[in-house]
């Protein structure tokens, strides 16, 4: 599986249950990797979606501890471990972590590539964080696009893989 995210220079990617840049470009890249597989995330991020509704045209996985919880079009685990059993069987390439920070740091040890935005700035008061790629010597950076600039904020795809794996 893979995990995809957006992050500031300080590796930040939320605050106040939300995000911390809009970037409709890096959007369109989300949707068109992700498109087609499936997705698990937990359930404060299904909640930032519009609507709370989840991603369309992919698998949704919701990882949540509140046994009542259903929202349509998701699939409901309420553990990490049930999140992968029930995922076993498909291409780990069109498997998506996307968030938030509880599940990116769950699960990183189990991604292959973390295919990052990198954002050139550092959001205030951010309070949710992706780990430190740099930090963690099993991960290394293989790929830099270009800086693209949206919105007033420059930004590169960093994509790193999981040597471990
Ligand atoms: N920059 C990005 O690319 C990006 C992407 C996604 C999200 N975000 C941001 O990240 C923030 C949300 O992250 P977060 O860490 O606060 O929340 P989260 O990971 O989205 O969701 C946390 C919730 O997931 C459930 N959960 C997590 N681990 C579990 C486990 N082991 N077993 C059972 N349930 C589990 C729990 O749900 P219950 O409370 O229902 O039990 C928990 O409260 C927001 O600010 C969001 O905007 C940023």
């Amino acid at each position: 599986m893979n995990a995809i995210v957006v992050v500031d220079q300080n590796w930040a990617i939320g605050r106040e249950g939300g995000l911390l840049f809009s970037l409709p470009a890096d959007m369109r890249r989300f949707r068109s990797l992700t498109l087609g597989g499936t997705v698990i995330l937990g359930r404060k991020t299904l909640d930032t979606f519009p609507g709370g509704r989840p991603l369309p045209q992919r698998r949704n996985i919701v990882i949540t501890r509140d046994p009542s919880f259903a929202r349509a079009g998701a699939e409901t685990v309420s553990s990490l471990q049930a999140a992968l059993d029930l995922t076993a069987g498909e291409d780990p390439d069109k498997l998506w972590v996307i968030g938030g920070g509880s599940v990116y740091t769950a699960l990183l040890s189990r991604c292959r590539r973390a295919y990052l935005t990198k954002v050139d700035a550092a959001a205030p008061e951010a309070d949710t964080f992706f780990p430190n790629l740099d930090k963690l010597p099993a991960w290394q950076l293989e790929a830099a696009s270009e800086p693209v600039t949206e919105n007033g904020f420059t930004y590169r795809f960093l994509d790193y893989v999981n040597t471990a794996l």
